[in-house]
């Protein structure tokens, strides 16, 4: 069955949503068949999938880039994708047009934007127009020097209060869910409770009312430290690795490829013979 925006609010107290990150057809394709509820093709892609050493440099063209091409590999999970940095902050009409281009060019079902009450406008404007949005508090990596690094959000009583203001004005402003990301986890049990519109943690905890995380951490695909929030599902990159490795030995050595990856001809010899 297809997933939207309504079974993302009909699921709100009856069913946890997953959702991954996702940037390529082939992934998008796995992750749509084991039924995952979303994909979200984040502006992480500036870090996993591109080197950058943050999100801030991905532009518009990159989104719908690999957004157009998860979009291809689902079928069922709703496609959510991420406005990169400056593509909403200037003005309305602007978040618009470019909001329009990730729709319109790459296919997405939704699209997700970071910060608060201050960006409700740009939310009303996306929804009056019939864009999906999803919001997207706590850390937001597009703030990262205004934050001074990746921290955990809403550790103060200030602090939460601005978080669980943020997220009644996103609601109000009509974004269908919200992200929560690296939020003490009662802070974010709180917030689930207070709104009516789904949450999605990714650090926030067990009581959001589902999960996001980035499928490179979630499969151990890199080796740098991933944050304590991930829990690694798989060894990909250790596989990948002995994969690579054994690879690269195969075709030194000769034995890669064999008899059994070749193609023959019928008659080798009359061939062959004929040539000059
Ligand atoms: O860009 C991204 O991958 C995200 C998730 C971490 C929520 O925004």
């Amino acid at each position: 069955m297809k997933n939207t925006v309504i079974t993302f609010r009909q699921a709100k107290g009856r069913e946890k949503l997953t959702m991954l990150t996702a940037y390529d057809y082939s992934t998008a394709r796995l992750m749509d068949q084991e039924g995952i509820n979303a994909l979200l093709v984040g502006d992480s892609l500036g870090m996993v999938m591109l080197g950058h050493p943050d999100t801030l440099s991905v532009t518009l063209e990159d989104m719908i880039h690999h957004c157009a091409a998860v979009a291809r590999g689902a079928s069922s999970a709703l496609v959510v994708c991420d406005m990169p940095f400056m593509s909403y902050q200037v003005s309305v009409p602007e978040t618009l047009r470019n909001a329009g281009r990730l729709i319109r060019e790459g296919r997405a079902q939704a699209v997700k934007l970071e910060g608060g009450a201050h960006f409700c406008p740009q939310v009303r404007a996306l929804v009056r127009a019939s864009i999906p949005v999803m919001g997207h508090l706590g850390l937001t990596p597009q703030s990262v020097h205004a934050l001074g690094g990746y921290k955990v959000q809403g550790k103060s009583a200030a602090a939460a209060q601005k978080l669980l203001d943020d997220a009644r004005a996103l609601e109000d402003a009509g974004a269908f869910s919200l992200v929560l990301e690296c939020v003490p986890a009662a802070l974010a049990a709180r917030i689930s409770r207070e709104i009516s519109i789904p949450t999605i943690g990714i650090g926030a905890g067990p009581d959001c009312d589902g999960q996001v995380l980035v499928w490179q951490d979630m499969l151990g695909l890199c080796d740098t430290l991933a944050p304590k929030f991930v829990k690694r599902f798989g060894a990909v990159g250790q596989a990948m690795r002995a994969a690579f490795a054994a690879y690269a030995r195969e075709v030194k050595s000769g034995t890669f490829p064999a008899q059994e990856h070749c193609y023959s001809l019928e008659d080798e010899a009359a061939v062959l013979e004929k040539l000059y």
